[in-house]
């Protein structure tokens, strides 16, 4: 992976000013799984898409990840990071059949942090799997997804392509609701976010407009996030 620092100052000629980000999760070696795709959307909605807890139900119902029916109360919690937040490690629901399909007792435990970085890493007795989605912007109206997944899990050699496909077919769904999304923006709407399930939405503006404050008066960056438990349905 190649990580740029981009100065707000254009003739800026220096060493960064920030370290390249560092995942937690220690599965080494090179990623299993490596994935991409263009989004026409601008950074900002790619971002909030992606941390949208109560989407999954509708857009990526597959009977492999989800069942037909039910949606159950969640109540996750969530804790401040260095450029972020985390929801801290649980076990993934009951209903998802990608974790069961992992065996165990997995738990899982998922990361966001400034610029544009989301991250899960699962634990499953010995076993890890770290699957990382970094977002680039291309231009104001497209956004590049760069899905990444290291694991150690013998289930992951085994299902391979199974996995290749279901990680396209994901980003497909994600890139299909983007468009559909597109067409209501044209109209220009105000955005209606609601508590608790687009808490990470607002979470993220505030990150946003922390860092360019700090930036602006060269200060060290003070993460506005407090520890809080969040619910929704999904
Ligand atoms: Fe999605």
């Amino acid at each position: 992976m190649v990580f740029i620092w981009i100065s707000a100052d254009p003739r800026f000629d220096g060493e960064p000013p920030e370290p390249p980000p560092v995942f937690d999760g220690v599965v080494g070696g090179s990623p299993k799984f490596v994935d991409r795709m263009d989004f026409d959307a601008h950074m900002d909605h790619a971002v909030v898409g992606l941390m949208d807890p109560t989407h999954a139900p509708y857009v990526h119902g597959q009977w492999w990840s989800r069942k037909a029916r039910g949606q159950h109360d969640k109540a996750k919690a969530f804790a401040p990071t260095d450029r972020g937040f985390v929801m801290t490690r649980h076990p993934p629901s009951k209903s998802n059949r990608l974790y069961r399909l992992l065996g165990g007792d997995p738990q899982t435990e998922i990361t966001f942090a400034l610029p544009g970085q989301r991250w899960e890493h699962v634990l499953v007795g010995k076993y890890q799997v770290l699957a990382l989605t970094c977002l680039t912007p291309v231009h104001d109206r497209k956004t590049r997804i760069t899905q990444i997944v290291w694991t150690d899990h013998w289930v992951a050699g085994l299902l391979a392509p199974w996995f290749r496909r279901m990680i396209r077919v994901f980003l497909h769904q994600d890139g299909d609701m983007v468009n559909l999304q597109n067409e209501g923006l044209k109209y220009d709407p105000s955005l209606l976010w609601i508590d608790d399930a687009d808490k990470q939405a607002k979470w993220y503006q505030q990150l946003k407009r922390e860092w360019m404050a700090s930036r602006q008066a060269h200060r060290p960056f003070k993460n506005p996030i407090e520890a809080v438990i969040l619910r929704w349905r999904s």
